[in-house]
């Protein structure tokens, strides 16, 4: 029966990984997976969640199921992390979810169910994996222009544009800071226009968070999801711990719903139970007690955000670099967009047989729409890159 199974499409991403690691030459440089790599081309367990794991270690007494949502320190502390004070606690049902992921799929299944009619509208470009798992879900799905490829910069303009015909009950998915792939983000004013577009014609805001803390700081970085939630009846937020925690393979996610009042809440949150339950039960319970004990404790906390601040910095200072090589090696402003994106990636607005001749002719892999990742560079690989950038556009 097998044999009627249909071939699935490649993620994009998880290909040019395999690609990157059956290379057999020595110079290659690794610019696809959003992965944070040190100047060593390490990435390390932060240091507060290597401490949080002996202590889980030596304290932790039983394996016993969590609550279907995860335990309500996690969930707790995931909600302030991100939310901060914008809502009533009360108003935010919540659950533990495997990595970003778990809660990007729980979000559009929770939307669905709420409006079966829905559409969501993504951003042109998006994360590959959002128009992956709304087309694996059957949910109609429709991009809004976003990205103006010769500026580098947002099309506000065009986005308000597509979002104004949008229908009452659609999703808009946003992504709440350091935009993937472009790396270009929309001002505090430009949120304000978004939230007066869904809130004039009465869509649902869902925001996928996954790389708090990577752009302008944690706090500024929520700013965006917390004016969203804070302005509009109700929301849902997926929030992801892998890239500011470094818990990648621990897949500590969580998706919340914001209600319009507290007493709504107690059907949003079974029904987030009920997914976790449908789907898998029990979400993994290492990654989320990582991330509670880490935030819970005050000298945990300051440890990891120092060391998220070292590592934003870091990517600000390679962004800055690559910018000044390129604008050297290019005798042209062409890339100074660079230094003015956030997070972790930037689309370097190559042709595809330019990103194939980066690969091909010179080791780098980046993503054939030429999304690279900042944070795999380092002092070393900057001018071997820019060099690189600059004869395959020649
Ligand atoms: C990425 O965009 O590279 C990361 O979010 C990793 C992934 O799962 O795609």
């Amino acid at each position: 029966m097998f044999e009627t199974l249909p071939e699935q499409p490649a993620d994009k991403i998880l290909q040019l990984m395999q690609m990157f690691r059956d290379d057999p030459r020595e110079r290659k440089i690794d610019l696809g997976v959003g992965v944070y790599k040190n100047a060593e081309g390490v990435t390390p367990i932060m240091r507060a969640v290597k401490t949080a794991e002996k202590r889980i270690w030596d304290t932790e007494t039983s394996k016993s199921y969590t609550g279907l949502p995860g335990t309500p320190e996690y969930n707790d502390a995931m909600v302030k992390l991100v939310l901060g004070d914008a809502v009533p606690r009360d108003t935010v049902a919540s659950a533990a979810t495997p990595g970003g992921t778990g809660a990007v799929h729980h979000g559009f299944m929770l939307a669905r169910k709420a409006s079966p009619g829905l559409t969501v509208w993504y951003s042109d470009p998006t994360w590959p994996n959002h128009v992956a798992i709304l087309n694996h879900l059957g949910i109609p799905s429709r991009a809004y222009r976003y990205f103006d490829r010769d500026s580098g910069t947002v099309d506000v303009a065009g986005m308000l544009e597509d979002l104004g015909s949008a229908a009452a009950g659609d999703v808009v998915l946003l992504h709440g800071c350091c935009h993937n792939p472009t790396g270009a983000n929309l001002t505090m004013e430009d949120w304000q226009q978004v939230i007066a577009v869904i809130r004039d014609r009465g869509l649902l805001p869902m925001i996928d968070i996954a790389y708090q803390g990577f752009g302008d700081g944690l706090d500024a970085d929520a700013a965006p999801t917390r004016a969203v939630v804070s302005a509009c009846p109700e929301a849902i937020v997926a929030a992801s711990c892998s890239k500011n925690f470094g818990v990648y393979k621990e897949r500590a996610g969580i998706v919340m719903a914001v209600d319009r009042d507290a007493s709504r809440r107690a059907v949003t949150q079974g029904n987030l139970n009920a997914l976790n339950r449908l789907t898998y039960s029990f979400a993994p319970d290492h990654g989320a007690r990582l991330v509670s004990t880490v935030l819970s404790d005050e000298a945990l906390r300051a440890d990891w955000q120092a060391e998220l601040e070292d590592v934003r910095e870091g990517m600000l200072g390679l962004r800055q670099a690559l910018a000044d090589a390129l604008r050297q090696e290019t005798n042209s402003d062409r890339f100074d967009f660079l230094a003015r994106h956030r997070g972790m990636f930037s689309m370097l607005g190559l042709s595809p047989d330019e990103v194939k001749s980066l690969r091909e002719d010179h080791g780098i892999y980046i993503i054939g729409d030429s999304r690279m990742n900042i944070a795999g560079l380092n002092s070393e690989t900057v001018p071997i890159l820019a060099k690189a950038v600059a004869e395959v556009i020649r």
